[in-house]
């Protein structure tokens, strides 16, 4: 019998470190955080979907609908509800989130199952890079889908392995804060980074950057950016290493090293996002970084127990990946 009502939760996603590297074929040290998106399905006997309300997430709707179906899936009748409590435009990946728990209520929905994580995160890709504009890898569709509580991931973007990592921060506090900055250069900006990167490739003649192991032969700015990911991979594989050992002042080291790299070797960062870093160090944090693609958004910052976070900073602790509720 058809049920009357499904219901989809995904979480947005942190990164603690490994940024810009997704596309690379690099490292990444990402968590689902508890903050998500539910969307409920009722089923009606009409036809279509529909979903009332969503404004200025209607071209997500309609993309998921597209890959669905041509995936083959048939979808009943529904009207979807969204709603949930993940901060919007501030780098949390509220749009991957939007995105997953729409594709889980629709297979649902059709009483399909969803494909394996992987596929599902590259269909929830495309919808964003088709449908909205904005080129992703594949870093935030796996982390909401794959997340686990109390555990971190880390993702090797070539194999596409990803390897639970406990999160044990001794008292420790991860937030975020968000920069205020206005998002609008955010798509360009990271659009034009990975061209830099297709670029660096063909003058470097790899396959990958991640293979790469000197950029000292490339012009300005790719040996810049060539250098980033480079070390950026390495200090992903270091912060696994400084969680394993219980060793969180040497992660602050690593968040802070990934935070001047993005700043003086990708270029990402902009005043908003430096006024940010600014005020957790100055509340005590042993590191803060630029997060996500950057040119706004949110930092992420490590506190010693006891600190006092900065006004208007989120707590953010491993949660649970997308599922049916
Ligand atoms: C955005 C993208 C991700 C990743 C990060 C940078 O969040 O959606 O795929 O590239 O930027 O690490």
């Amino acid at each position: 019998m058809t049920p009357h009502r499904i219901r989809a939760f995904a979480p947005g996603r942190v990164n603690l470190i490994g940024e810009h590297t997704d596309y690379n074929d690099g490292l990444c040290l990402p968590f689902a955080i508890e903050l998500g998106v539910i969307v409920t399905a009722e089923l009606h006997d009409g036809e279509g979907v529909t979903a009332p309300g969503l404004d200025d997430g209607a071209r997500f709707l309609e993309g998921t609908l597209a890959e669905l179906r041509s995936a083959g899936v048939e979808l009943p009748g529904a009207t979807l509800d969204i709603e949930g409590d993940l901060p919007q435009q501030v780098g949390l990946s509220s749009s991957a989130a939007l995105c997953i728990a729409l594709a889980l209520a629709l297979y649902g929905a059709a009483e399909t199952a969803p494909p394996r994580p992987v596929r599902l995160a590259r269909l929830c890709s495309r919808v964003e890079s088709k449908w909205a504009g904005q080129d992703t890898g594949l870093l935030d569709q796996l982390a909401s889908l794959l997340g686990e509580k109390g555990r971190a991931l880390r993702l090797d973007m070539r194999t596409l392995e990803a390897r639970p990592i406990d999160l044990h921060l001794h008292g420790h506090l991860l937030a975020t804060l968000d920069s205020g900055a206005s998002r609008s250069l955010a798509a360009s900006g990271y659009n034009e980074r990975r061209e830099e990167s297709r670029r660096a490739l063909e003058l470097l003649g790899l396959e990958s950057l991640r293979d790469a192991d000197d950029a000292s032969g490339l012009p300005a700015p790719l040996d810049a950016r060539v250098r980033h990911v480079i070390s950026e991979n390495e200090r992903v594989d270091a912060a696994v290493a400084a969680l394993e050992s219980g060793d969180l002042g040497e992660l602050g080291v690593l968040l802070n090293a990934s935070h001047a790299s993005l700043r003086d070797d990708y270029e990402v960062s902009v005043p908003e996002v430096e006024r940010a870093v600014a005020a957790c160090i100055d509340a005590g944090a042993l590191g803060a970084r630029i997060m996500g693609g950057g040119f706004g958004g949110s930092v992420l910052a490590l506190f010693p127990p006891g600190a006092t976070l900065p006004d208007g900073a989120i707590c953010v602790r491993p949660g649970a990946g997308a599922r049916l509720l």
